[in-house]
């Protein structure tokens, strides 16, 4: 019974059952994975009284006047150490990163990752991003770690995760926005294996980010969904079960698929929230 109660509290800890917050969504987050769509300088500094370490924006290789972009920063008061990925700039390569998508994937962890999620990543990372992020760890080892993006760039921010619990063993949190699926069920369930149900993929409304690769090309979402059946302007949301939660955004029909609210979460566009100050708050 005494071991029973032990191998339980093991669990737990490892598990680290957080919840969702809305306030950390709207208040950390989101304005991180918005910040990458410009300069992050002076939102990161306005809204999270961070600072941007760098922001790395290079050649993604799929159109020749196609990027991939992600930033570091710290925010002192909050205590957090932030790996921020940039999602897609233009519809075109959104609708390239799906034709993409029905290539090849790539092995992570036990399961495997589609190749053009898994290159960006690998692009920035090495590109000075793992040099930034791990100096920064080395300055303040007991700051959270924080890992988010925007669509392409949720797909990279959850390849980072795992990556960086693979390789680093380091705790983190992740959240993000309109995440396309990023592998196979293999590496669904290998994501579940190693963060529990307490990493966060929140879906707005008809968003057509999250239905896309589509299950029927072998691709399949981690858990937990959040999923936001409204204008997101309140915190009324839905936690999901599992991978597909067939009373979550799965429920959507394909003809309701909405572009518009792919760009636009918490009542702020991401097209030109940055350019023009980040005023609106969240
Ligand atoms: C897409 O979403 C926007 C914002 O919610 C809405 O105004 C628009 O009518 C939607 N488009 C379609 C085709 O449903």
């Amino acid at each position: 019974m005494k071991y029973f109660s032990f191998a339980l509290l093991i669990l737990a800890v490892n598990c680290a059952n957080r919840t969702y917050s809305d306030d950390d969504a709207r208040k950390i987050f989101y304005p991180l994975a918005a910040s990458a769509y410009g300069n992050p300088k002076d939102c990161v500094s306005k809204w999270l009284g961070g600072q941007v370490i760098r922001q790395i924006t290079i050649p993604c290789d799929v159109f020749s006047d196609d990027t991939c972009s992600g930033y570091t920063a710290i925010a002192p008061d909050k205590r957090l150490i932030a790996v921020v990925f940039r999602g897609t700039t233009t519809d075109e390569q959104l609708i390239a990163e799906i034709d993409e998508t029905l290539h090849k994937k790539v092995q992570l962890g036990k399961g495997n990752v589609d190749q053009y999620f898994y290159e960006g990543f690998q692009k920035i990372w090495n590109a000075g991003m793992k040099d930034d992020f791990l100096s920064q760890r080395s300055r303040y080892p007991n700051y959270n770690i924080v890992v988010t993006g925007h669509s392409l760039g949720g797909a990279m921010a959850t390849i980072a995760a795992n990556f960086l619990k693979i390789n680093y063993d380091l705790d983190l949190q992740l959240m993000t926005f309109g995440e396309p699926r990023v592998g196979d069920q293999a590496f669904a369930d290998d994501h579940d294996a190693r963060f529990g149900s307490s990493t966060f993929r929140v879906t707005h409304h008809n968003d057509i980010g999250p239905h896309i690769p589509p299950q029927f090309v072998n691709f399949q979402h981690h858990t937990t969904e959040i999923w936001y059946n409204n204008d997101m302007t309140t915190a009324d949301y839905s936690t999901c079960q599992g991978q597909e939660d067939p009373l979550c955004s799965d429920q959507v029909p394909l003809s309701k698929y909405n572009i518009t609210e792919h760009r636009l979460y918490f009542g702020v566009n991401l097209d030109d929230w940055v350019s023009s100050g980040c005023q609106k708050a969240l």
